[in-house]
């Protein structure tokens, strides 16, 4: 059963690695991580925020199950960047937090889907910061780093991320960080031999 996993969790700062293979469950995985998304209300989720080392993305910019395309980007890369626009984001890793971010506007993302096809998309808007926020993540970035003045309010609010999760650990309700490494490897070996 996947789970969301929030900042600071060591995954989150993972640099995903590339997918050599597809399986059945990988399909089911991906199931699950629309189930969390929509669940969280959100409108993309990268692996490694369910604690899955693996370079994948899922997105639905409308957010809703019922509504939209649920889109899965597998290995993807972003070839072209223009245009700058700065919006608000927030991250269901930081569950609360939200800050101004500065994108390109347009992307072109290449990829593949869960049928082996390529994917090469030309986006902007909406779907644009979508691809490029969950890249980040894939690359172990969070909009947090991004943020250009965190501001004294959101410096209190990632703190506390912090010591909720220290204490998590203490609860063991977190594996350590070697015990998580092993867990990576496993699916590292699983999925991207
Ligand atoms: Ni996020």
């Amino acid at each position: 059963m996947l789970q969301l996993i929030q900042y600071p969790h060591p995954t989150l700062r993972f640099p995903s690695k590339p997918l050599s293979r597809v399986d059945e469950a990988l399909r089911e995985i991906i199931d699950q991580m629309f189930e969390i998304m929509y669940e969280h209300r959100g409108v993309g989720l990268a692996a490694n925020q369910v604690n899955l080392p693996l370079r994948l993305f899922i997105a639905n910019p409308t957010g809703e199950k019922e509504s939209g395309q649920e889109l899965v980007f597998l290995n993807p890369v972003i070839q072209k960047a223009t245009g700058t626009i700065e919006a608000e984001e927030g991250c269901l890793s930081l569950p609360g937090l939200h800050g101004l971010v500065k994108r390109n506007k347009a992307v072109q993302v290449n990829a593949y889907s869960m049928d082996g096809k390529e994917i090469n998309l030309k986006v902007e808007g909406f779907l644009a910061r979508i691809i490029q926020h969950e890249v980040d993540h894939l690359d172990g970035v969070l909009f947090i780093d991004r943020l250009f003045d965190q501001g004294p309010k959101v410096a209190e609010e990632i703190a506390r991320f912090e010591t909720r999760f220290a204490k998590q650990r203490e609860e063991g309700q977190i594996a350590d960080d070697q015990k998580l490494a092993e867990q990576r490897q496993d699916w590292l070996d699983k999925y991207c031999k």
